[in-house]
Parts: structure tokens; C-alpha cells; sequence
């Protein structure tokens, strides 16, 4: 693999993306950027400050007091109550562009130093299109709900399997469906099949890096 890579994994909700992307920065030395963490801290900022996440207009409005935003992954945004402000708000384009820039900046002033791994919804096919290598992770919906509940049971979380099944429905109708930067499969990505073991997964996608 050549330095400075930028790699770029999209796929929908509890797909396995982010243990991807983590496993593959630690394996390859790459920064790792979860765009997903920036969209729940900024609906958990907007929920803290009491504004209406169904108003485009107040969310533009407070946009221009937020100057940062935190990368970092506390477990508390991880909860389904974020989960569900956050594809609230990410169906907005003025939140879509404010995310945007914060995600080409960091990675513009970072890459010099380190290649990088990014995984979201449109992180090829609209953030990043001129990525060295572009995957799309590919899990039916009743084996992401599966791993969801287990995970949310793991983190001490109450959680019911059908309820987590139609929310991963939901979400991915509101992903594949939104306006601006729908969630699609990148025309030049590699859609990686991740149904099977960690390992299965693993070893496709390594074939791919090896050959950068
Ligand atoms: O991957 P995640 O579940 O942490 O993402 C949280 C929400 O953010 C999800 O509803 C979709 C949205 N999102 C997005 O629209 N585009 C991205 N690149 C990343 C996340």
C-alpha cells in the first residue's frame, strides 16, 4: 500500500462499518474518521440547546454560533434517542454542508501525516469523491438488527429485538430516500458482502488494500 491513502467506507445502519474502519486503521496505520459521530454530536448539541430539530430555519440559525465540533466517541451518543435526532437532522443540506467541510478540512490538514479511513452514508459517492479506494459494506437488515440488539444489550442497554429490526427499516428508508445525499452505492465502489464472519469481511477487503 501506498502512503496517504484515503479510503472510504459507506453503508447503512449497522452494517459493521465502524468495527470495519477501526480494525482497518489499526492494520494499516490510518486515521480513522466515524462521519456518524459527527452527526450525533451536533444533534446532541442542538437537542442540549432546546432547538426544534423538525425546523430547518432554527438549525441554520444556530449553525452560525457552532464554530467545532467534538470527534470524540462518548457512549451517550450512541444511545437510540441520538440515534433518531441524528437522522433527523441529517436530512438537512445545511447541516449536510456544515458536516461536510468539517470532515475535508480535518482530513486536508491530516493526511500529510497519515493516510485515512472514513466511513458514513455518502462519504464516497459525495464527500470525498476522488477517494484512492471506495467500499460499500453489504448486510441484509435482519442480521444488522441482530448485532444492533446485541450490542445495545452488551452496552447494559434495554432493548427489543423487533422494535430494533423496524427502526433499522426506518432508518434506512430515511437514509436511501432524503433529498440531498441519499444514501447509494458509489458507481466506482467495491460493495463488500458482510453477512458472513469478521474474518470473511476482513480478508476481502485487505486484498483490496494490499493492492493500493
Ligand atoms: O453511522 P451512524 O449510525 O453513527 O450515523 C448516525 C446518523 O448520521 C445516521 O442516521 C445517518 C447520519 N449520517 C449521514 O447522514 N451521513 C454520514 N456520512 C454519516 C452519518
Amino acid at each position: 500500500m501506498r502512503k496517504n491513502v484515503l479510503i472510504t467506507i459507506d453503508g447503512p445502519a449497522a452494517s459493521g462499518k465502524g468495527k470495519i474502519s477501526s480494525y482497518i486503521s489499526k492494520k494499516w496505520k490510518l486515521k480513522h474518521l466515524d462521519s456518524g459521530i459527527l452527526y450525533r454530536a451536533l444533534a446532541f448539541r442542538l437537542l442540549k440547546n432546546d432547538i426544534n430539530l423538525e425546523s430547518d430555519n432554527d438549525i441554520k440559525k444556530s449553525l452560525k454560533f457552532i464554530n467545532k465540533i467534538s470527534f470524540r466517541k462518548y457512549k451517550q451518543l450512541r444511545n437510540e434517542n441520538i440515534s433518531k435526532a441524528a437522522s433527523k437532522i441529517a436530512i438537512y443540506q445545511s447541516v449536510r454542508n456544515f458536516i461536510n467541510k468539517i470532515q475535508q478540512n480535518h482530513v486536508k490538514e491530516n493526511i500529510k501525516s497519515n493516510g485515512f479511513v472514513v466511513d458514513g452514508r455518502d462519504i464516497g459517492s459525495k464527500v470525498f469523491k476522488n477517494a484512492d479506494l471506495k467500499l460499500y459494506i453489504e448486510v441484509n437488515e435482519q442480521n444488522r438488527a441482530k448485532r444492533r440488539y446485541k450490542q445495545l444489550i452488551d452496552t447494559g442497554e434495554k432493548s427489543i429485538y423487533p422494535k430494533i429490526l423496524k427502526e433499522i427499516k426506518l432508518r434506512d428508508y430515511k437514509d436511501r430516500n432524503r433529498k440531498y445525499s441519499p444514501l447509494v452505492i458509489p458507481n466506482d465502489a467495491f460493495v463488500i458482502n458482510n453477512n458472513g464472519s469478521f474474518s470473511d469481511t476482513i480478508e476481502q477487503i485487505n486484498k483490496l488494500i494490499k493492492d493500493l
